[in-house]
């Protein structure tokens, strides 16, 4: 495995659950795999659980982590080619990439989506350039349009708390403050669609996913429609895709907060165990009494992102 974005990229989700099964089981197994190896992990942004989850997986495969805050530990990078450089960026990714993969034999990068160019973020431009100028396999920890790590995690929790075969699972969007991107729907509609769940999506008009990620999965605009009968609600809020509008790239179109995951909202599911990636803003996106309950999944969730990261640093460990 030479780079991880897409569910395509992990192969036959069987094989990786039951390989995520064996590695959450005996992590010290395979320490052996990374001896005098390293793994650089590159952060744009910031981050809690990608940043520790990732180095402890790195530590359990027996990997050096190496870990750069860009603009904080390191010089400030320019990502867009052809620019003149006479702003606060000092050095250019075109000879920062290189630098860094001649230290590493992995690494990932946080690089989340500006918001302003639909273009510049949904061709992966500065993950391009990693895969491009870099020449080592490459992890997305969060780049502009895809969070595979999470998207991975998630389908793991997911497979250990389903109660039946094909369970439904609803993805539904929540208000926030702030405009964020689409990284974790798209990623968790695209390896929902590939899993075997009853998949629906949930959101107000204006709000549709690209359908790259989306696919034929249902879209039910009357979000407690949607929630009926469902045993996993995973909300999430994202900004405007920009698909039917792309002039309304990054914006906020609603902060309705009826969208707020509650007890009235939850009323109407099968019992059904509550997600979300974190970090969550309370009673914004969902209300205490919901993240608080024992069908709450988010911290198991967030302790199988060691396991996710863990499962693909070792395929590509095992690929060098
Ligand atoms: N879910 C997630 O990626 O969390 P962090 O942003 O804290 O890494």
């Amino acid at each position: 495995m030479d780079k991880f974005f897409h569910v395509s990229d992990i192969g036959d989700l069987g094989a990786a659950l039951e390989e995520a099964k064996q590695v959450k089981a005996t992590p010290f197994a395979w320490k052996h795999l990374g001896q005098d190896k390293t793994i650089m992990l590159v952060f744009f942004n910031s981050s809690l659980r990608t940043r520790l989850s990732s180095q402890k997986a790195a530590l359990n495969l027996g990997m050096n982590p190496i870990v750069l805050n860009i603009g904080q530990d390191s010089w400030k990078l320019e990502t867009e080619m052809g620019v003149v450089m006479d702003g606060d960026k000092s050095e250019h990714l075109r000879e920062a990439i290189p630098v860094m993969t001649s230290y590493c034999d992995l690494i990932g990068i946080r690089s989340f989506a500006g918001l302003q160019d639909r273009d510049f973020d949904y061709n992966e431009t500065v993950l391009r350039q990693f895969v491009e100028y870099g020449g080592k396999p490459v992890i997305s920890l969060e780049s502009a349009t895809v969070h595979p790590c999470q998207a991975f995690a998630d389908l793991i929790t997911i497979e250990e708390y389903r109660k039946k075969k094909r369970p439904k699972v609803v993805l539904t969007w929540a208000p926030h403050p702030r405009a964020l991107p689409q990284a974790v729907p798209n990623s968790f509609a695209e390896w929902m669609n590939a899993a075997d769940v009853d998949f629906v999506i949930t959101h107000p008009r204006g709000y549709e996913l690209d359908p790259a990620f989306a696919g034929d999965a249902p879209v039910e605009y009357d979000q407690m429609k949607a929630l009926e009968g469902a045993d996993f609600v995973y909300a999430k809020n994202w900004s405007c895709p920009g698909v039917t509008d792309p002039s309304r790239y990054g914006q906020i179109l609603s902060k309705d907060m009826g969208w707020t995951v509650d007890a009235r909202h939850m009323a109407v599911t099968n019992n059904a165990y509550f997600m979300h990636c974190l970090p969550v803003r309370r009673n914004m996106i969902v209300s205490d009494e919901v993240i608080d309950a024992p069908t709450s999944l988010v911290i198991p969730e967030a302790a199988n992102r060691a396991v996710s990261a863990q499962v693909v640093m070792k395929r590509m460990l095992e690929s060098l």
